[in-house]
């Protein structure tokens, strides 16, 4: 439970005075109900909350698509490198992070949000999310590494992956599904059968799929159905 005032101010409909004020001229509906008094305390999972006509149920946490580009670093602070908040325009003092991490110079899908309960049970080991990448790479992928990815590549320092697909598509360029995201993963899994992963771009990751439209660098915010149905995983 948080008080009204706050979470409003946190949802960005302005500072804790002008959403005092809000509140005080009746503009704020708590489950169907005008709430005048600022302290009033509010379930903020649950419970319904219009502004002005407006629902704050989704707006109150972001979550924001983005096609990453290449040399861009996942993290919210770096010394040397841009990283992918700093693509990020109109969502300042939001604590946006990236839910996960795609190397520097792995493109396509990641998401942003300031949600860390979501992202925490995203990135739990236990979750299994599936995470879809496109590749192209250098070597042989022969019959025979299909069932080695079924079974569990085992990476250069002894760990055994968990099962992954391979969808080989010719022309050395394949489809990756993973449950796990050990660092490099991909480019690692590919190594260990001697080939080297050239290019790297997420497609999707759980139910979410990246939107072909947004160009790289581009971002916009998770439709209501997808938040619904990732948040829904597990
Ligand atoms: N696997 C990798 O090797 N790199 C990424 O960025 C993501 C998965």
């Amino acid at each position: 439970m948080m008080r009204l005032d706050k979470l409003l101010a946190h949802c960005g409909y302005g500072t804790r005075k002008e959403v005092k004020e809000f509140i005080r001229k009746g503009y704020v509906l708590v489950n169907g109900e005008v709430i005048r008094n600022d302290d009033f305390k509010v379930d903020e999972i649950n419970d319904e909350i219009i502004i002005a006509d407006e629902d704050v149920a989704y707006e109150r946490m972001i979550y924001l698509m983005l096609n990453k580009p290449d040399g861009y670093v996942s993290a919210t602070f770096d010394n040397y490198d841009p990283t992918v908040i700093d693509l990020i325009a109109g969502y300042e003092n939001r604590n946006l992070f990236p839910v996960g991490r795609l190397d520097k110079d792995t493109v396509g899908l990641l998401l942003i949000t300031n949600d860390g309960k979501l992202a925490h049970k995203l990135l739990s080991p236990k979750s299994h999310v599936d995470k879809t990448y496109y590749l192209k790479y250098e070597g042989k992928f022969m019959e025979v590494h299909h069932q080695l990815f079924k079974d569990g590549v085992v990476l250069d320092d002894g760990y055994k992956c968990m099962p992954a697909e391979f969808i080989d598509l010719g022309n050395n360029e394949g489809k990756i599904i993973i449950k796990e995201g050990k660092y490099h993963q991909v480019k690692r899994m590919m190594e260990a059968i001697g080939c080297r992963v050239t290019y790297l771009r997420r497609i999707s990751f759980g139910t979410l799929n990246i939107d072909e439209s947004l160009n790289e660098g581009d971002y916009r915010p998770l439709t209501k159905e997808e938040l619904e149905e990732l948040i829904g995983i597990n």
